[in-house]
């Protein structure tokens, strides 16, 4: 069975279809004070996959009680995909009195579950919080697929840490270059400044590739320097599309043609889903444990 947290409705309909197993109706209630109250229906078989984003606190408590309830009706073995790990960004205590946010919360998942399933986490070094056997899903190649007939094209990560997710997309789309911009975050502010490689952009079609767009301010910012040396089309692909608050907006007016995200948060954009790899690897760890 698999039960989708109320964020991840699309994604985890996606995923029974590819792996041909049933999909569950959860509720999602709310009692008057505004406590959650996930539920799931009665079902045969003693195998449940959970299928939850975590993009808001509530998300995670409604994943916490999925995890509880799939027990409850009779599951032995449960497997929890977090298509998206909020907090993820969190993995260390930045500075005194600040908690390790991901590692507090993969405490939280490891009580419930047998094993966890991760699409691209901000850092891989967050499976080790976990208790529980952790499965990585590089999705990253999916981001190609809506790309089509680029000019010259060259592959941009916003900052170094993101040139792997940018190599992925170039190889899966088969031609281009590679490149990255510096970045530094003021963590009081949250402000975000770039330092621009010499890259030659004029005529050119730029996909500027992230883990994930949050507040859009190390995108608009990449992008505007894109913008101001003539590049001719520019994408924003991100495999965790979380727009919060005005990112959009943001992206527009710096100059994005278009913004292309996955389906690990669903919104507008999530043009290409990461059902398939997900399927692989779920299929795939069945099997081994025959
Ligand atoms: C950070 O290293 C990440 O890869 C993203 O660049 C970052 O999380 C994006 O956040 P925002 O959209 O708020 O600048």
């Amino acid at each position: 069975m698999i039960v989708p947290g109320s964020s991840s409705q699309l994604l985890a309909a996606a995923l029974a279809d590819e792996t041909g197993r049933p999909l569950a109706t959860a509720t999602y209630d709310r009692f008057p004070d505004g406590e959650t109250l996930a539920a799931v229906p009665a079902f045969d078989g003693d195998e449940a996959t959970v299928v939850a984003t975590t993009d808001s606190d509530s998300a995670w408590v409604e994943l916490l009680q999925l995890q509880d309830a799939v027990r409850e009706a009779g599951a032995t073995h449960v497997t929890t995909v977090i298509p998206y790990m909020g907090y993820a960004r969190q993995d260390e205590s930045f500075a005194d009195g600040q908690p390790v946010s991901a590692r507090a919360m993969a405490r939280a998942i490891s009580t419930g579950t047998d094993r966890v399933v991760l699409v691209n986490p901000h850092e891989t070094a967050v499976t080790d919080f976990y208790s529980v056997p952790v499965d990585i899903v590089d999705a990253a190649s999916v981001l190609a697929d809506p790309l089509s007939a680029l000019t010259d094209p060259l592959f941009l990560a916003p900052d170094e840490g993101a040139i792997g997710i940018a190599e992925t997309v170039r190889d899966a789309y088969g031609t281009g270059e590679t490149d990255y911009f510096e970045k530094h975050r003021d963590r009081e502010t949250g402000a975000v400044d770039v330092s621009p490689s010499d890259a030659t952009v004029s005529g050119r079609d730029v996909v500027v590739v992230d883990d994930i767009v949050a507040t859009g301010s190390t995108m608009s910012e990449a992008v505007g320097v894109l913008t101001d040396r003539s590049a001719e089309r520019i994408v924003a692909a991100c495999v965790h599309p979380m727009l919060a608050a005005n990112a959009v907006t943001k992206l527009r007016n710096a100059g994005v043609d278009r913004i292309v995200g996955t389906d690990t948060i669903e919104r507008g954009c999530s043009v290409v889903s990461v059902a398939p790899a997900l399927a692989e690897t779920l299929v795939a760890d069945a099997v081994a444990g025959e």
